[in-house]
């Protein structure tokens, strides 16, 4: 503990003295810092050298990484040990990627056996409905599939089908999440029962908006093909394998998973049937591939040279070091447009949290606020406060090296927009220059003196750029398990459990109380403005 507080305060010294230099200067007195701070990873290119870190501030980071004993950590999470001590749980994702016969344990008991007979039943139901041998109750194949499900059973196998969807693909997959009839109505407008297979996705098999809109497909189904019929056409993902069966799916239609996957971490598992089905097992075998590429890096590069750990130490550098509260994360990427989307629930559900697992207060900030959304789109949106608000907010800019999707000549002026970006945020833009451009242009002294310092960027805002080679199933794995151990890394910095969420539980309890009384009638107890409210909905 002394080491660690140590290690803090290191890191808190180094960032106060390199937040007070320019980034764009660092390159000058550092000669190796390109070479340091950039790495190639299971086909992602990384650059952090624009990072707001100089060398003693990354010397920093790094010891508190040690100090922190993430090695250790790591080992635990890997060991199948019971890392999310509030519930009592392992913490193996990895595992859902791990080759057939690797050698894993949750809490003493191997996994791969079951993980293993799992996967061979999705590949081949994924066949058998793409193929047309699994068909619906009239006896025609499933051409649609409707995926019902909220958070981690959303947000992963969302983003993985638009990642992974052919441009024309043969099964039309769609999602609806949330407890709004009109996303149902919206999404099922256009689709016939008699060809829809309906995939039920919850962890829990108890989520209040799932089971809503679960009861309306099957009714939707029901109406045109009768109970018996609508059965045919539903499927499960669920660990809660009683609930799956009350709910009248058959027991060969239902793909289980295990209490050792957190939901948000779930994408790996069965939770991303559908998407299995729609993209083709092969893509979703990729998917896995590219996840595993990078657990291996993540277990074996030594902390100064893990991609995980350096983008987790950037964070915690201008979280913590520069007291930065919001990081935004773009994507040059239509495809990777929901990856902000993605990663609130991975980080801040993860991470969001103020006490440690002994029930102390957490000693210093945790999660920040990510946001964002794709680029360019965004360069025309909030961008304008990225450069020149008054709050610095770290940025990491994702790109993909080479495309030739669409018309030809898009993609080089989306990159050179993505890395005019990050040069912009780094370099900015003197005063001076501008003076002297104004001049040139012959716009009169008095003009310049109020126009010069509000084109002037300030620069010096630092981001970290992240390069798909090309944007396939595997580098596309890696990128979602890069993110998954730099949140698992922070929260060992932060000594925190980044694997529970009872913060989401006191709203849920409340929305179940509030529920009668906006139906029924029986008034209860709450606050004048929530009464009020209350009182005006029932009107
Ligand atoms: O409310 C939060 C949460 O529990 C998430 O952690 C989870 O991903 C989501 O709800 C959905 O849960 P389930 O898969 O059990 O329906």
């Amino acid at each position: 503990m002394a080491d660690l507080d140590a290690a803090w305060t290191r890191l808190e010294a180094a960032a106060k003295a390199a937040g007070g230099k320019r980034i764009v200067e660092f390159f000058e007195a550092e000669p190796g810092r390109l070479d340091a701070l950039t790495l190639e990873v299971a086909g992602l290119h990384l650059d952090l050298s624009k990072q707001a870190w100089d060398e003693a501030g990354l010397e920093a980071a790094l010891d508190l990484a040690h100090a922190a004993d993430v090695e250790g950590a790591r080992a635990r999470m890997f060991g199948g040990e019971a890392i999310n001590t509030s519930e009592g749980r392992a913490v193996l994702h990895t595992a859902l990627r791990a080759p057939a016969g690797a050698d894993i344990k949750a809490l003493g008991q191997p996994v791969m056996a079951e993980v293993e007979s799992v996967r061979t039943r999705m590949k081949a139901f994924a066949e058998a409905v793409r193929s047309g041998a699994i068909k619906g109750a009239t006896g025609k194949p499933f051409k649609a599939i409707l995926h019902i499900g909220i958070g981690g059973s959303d947000l992963g196998p969302r983003l993985l089908w638009d990642a992974l969807r052919p441009v024309k693909p043969t099964i039309d997959l769609r999602f609806v999440a949330n407890v709004d009839g009109a996303e149902f109505a919206l999404t099922t407008a256009d689709m016939d029962p008699e060809e829809t297979l309906v995939m039920v996705v919850s962890k829990t098999f108890t989520t209040q908006e799932t089971m809503a809109n679960a009861g309306a497909a099957r009714a939707w189904l029901a109406a045109a093909l009768g109970e018996a019929g609508a059965n045919q056409h539903l499927a499960a993902i669920s660990t809660a394998l009683d609930k799956t069966s009350a709910f009248g799916v058959p027991d060969d239609r239902v793909f289980g998973f295990w209490d050792w996957v957190g939901g948000r971490y779930s994408l790996w598992s069965s939770v991303s049937l559908s998407v299995a089905v729609a993209a083709g097992w092969d893509a979703f075998q990729g998917f896995l591939d590219g996840g595993a590429a990078m657990d291996a890096h993540f277990q074996n590069a030594p902390l100064e040279k893990n991609a995980p750990v350096l983008l987790a130490l950037a964070q915690i550098f201008n979280r913590n070091g520069l007291d930065r509260r919001a990081r935004s994360v773009v994507p040059y990427a239509h495809r990777l447009r929901r990856l902000a989307a993605f990663l609130q629930q991975l980080e801040m559900e993860s991470n969001g949290k103020s006490v440690r697992p002994d029930g102390q207060p957490a000693a210093r900030g945790t999660a920040t606020v990510v946001f964002g959304d794709e680029g360019t789109n965004v360069q025309h949106a909030y961008f304008q406060c990225m450069h020149q608000g008054t709050d610095i907010t770290p940025m990491e800019l994702i790109g993909v090296a080479r495309s030739e999707e669409g018309p030809a000549g898009m993609h080089e002026k989306l990159l050179s927009n993505l890395l005019a970006q990050a040069e912009a945020f780094m370099v900015g833009r003197t005063t001076e220059d501008v003076v002297a451009e104004l001049k040139a242009k012959g716009v009169p002294d008095a003009e310049i003196a109020t126009l010069a310092p509000q084109r002037t960027f300030a620069g010096n805002r630092p981001s970290t750029l992240v390069l798909l080679d090309r944007l396939t199933p595997e580098t596309f794995g890696a990128l979602i398990a890069l993110y998954e151990h730099k949140t698992f890394v922070e929260g060992v910095i932060w000594g925190i459990n980044s694997f529970d969420q009872w913060g989401v539980e006191l709203g849920k309890v409340m929305a179940n109380r509030i529920l009668p009384e906006l139906t029924d009638g029986a008034a209860g107890e709450h606050d004048p403005s929530t009464a009020a409210l209350v009182q005006r909905l029932k009107r």
